[in-house]
């Protein structure tokens, strides 16, 4: 990857280790996960996801995928005729590893855009705060920013409710937010018997695109 990325010197953690979902996973208060979260927060995106933003949205040249875990999302796109660079912090058998998204400070050579699923565990915290929606701000704020200096696109996945949150809503307003591609279904994140992970949350993508025409709103999209 050149001297594009900084390597983390932590580290490099196994294969992620899963916890074990309850049975009752339908019926847990929303705020409870009711599982322990994995290592770096590691849990692959099922193809469906991705294939809605896929309909949805179409992104110019070469896509970076900066938390490409297993490599989920990449195998999508790349069947759908993307090319894509692919990096992790960690190392899960896929794309490079030892790569820090939140020290890059430059798009990957010829990226255009950038698409993920961030860890939504602690990553790095906002003000101290060890709470998933201060990491998912820091992550989208670093995507946005590394976007906007190749005036490209970058589409996250997020639970649908952190959008309203105050201030991830001025993140958002604060950049050319094109899109919010909303999953009518609820994401299993693993399926296994009785380790079944079914969300108790609704997920969308934020799309974000310098290239949408100025003064066009936002849309309201649907993955189905
Ligand atoms: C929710 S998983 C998503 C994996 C993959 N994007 C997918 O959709 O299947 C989050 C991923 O982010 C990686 N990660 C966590 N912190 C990171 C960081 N600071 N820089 C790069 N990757 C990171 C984890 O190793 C993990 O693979």
């Amino acid at each position: 990857m050149g001297d594009l990325f900084a390597r983390s010197g932590a580290e490099k953690p196994g294969p992620a280790q899963r916890g074990r979902a309850p049975q009752t996973a339908m019926s847990r208060p929303i705020h409870i996960s009711g599982y322990k979260r994995t290592a770096r927060d590691f849990y692959a995106t099922p193809d469906w996801v991705t294939e809605a933003l896929l309909r949805h949205v179409q992104f110019r040249g070469r896509v970076w995928e900066p938390c490409c875990g297993a490599g989920a999302i990449t195998t999508v796109m790349q069947r759908q005729g993307y090319d894509v660079t692919s990096t992790d912090i960690a190392d899960h058998g896929f794309g490079a590893p030892g790569v820090d998204f939140l020290s890059c400070k430059t798009m990957p050579e010829g990226c255009r855009a950038i698409v993920t699923n961030p860890p939504y565990g602690a990553a790095r915290s906002l003000e101290g705060q060890e709470k998933s929606a201060a990491s998912m701000l820091c992550f989208v704020d670093h995507a946005l920013r590394l976007a906007e200096s190749v005036q490209g696109q970058a589409a996250l996945l997020v639970r649908l409710q952190w959008i309203a949150g105050k201030r991830a809503a001025a993140l958002m307003s604060a950049h050319p937010f094109a899109a919010a591609v909303a999953l009518t279904r609820r994401i299993h994140w693993f399926d296994k018997h009785e380790n079944t992970n079914i969300s108790q949350h609704h997920h969308a993508w934020v799309v974000f695109d310098h290239g949408r025409p100025s003064g066009q709103p936002p849309a309201l999209l649907f993955s189905d």
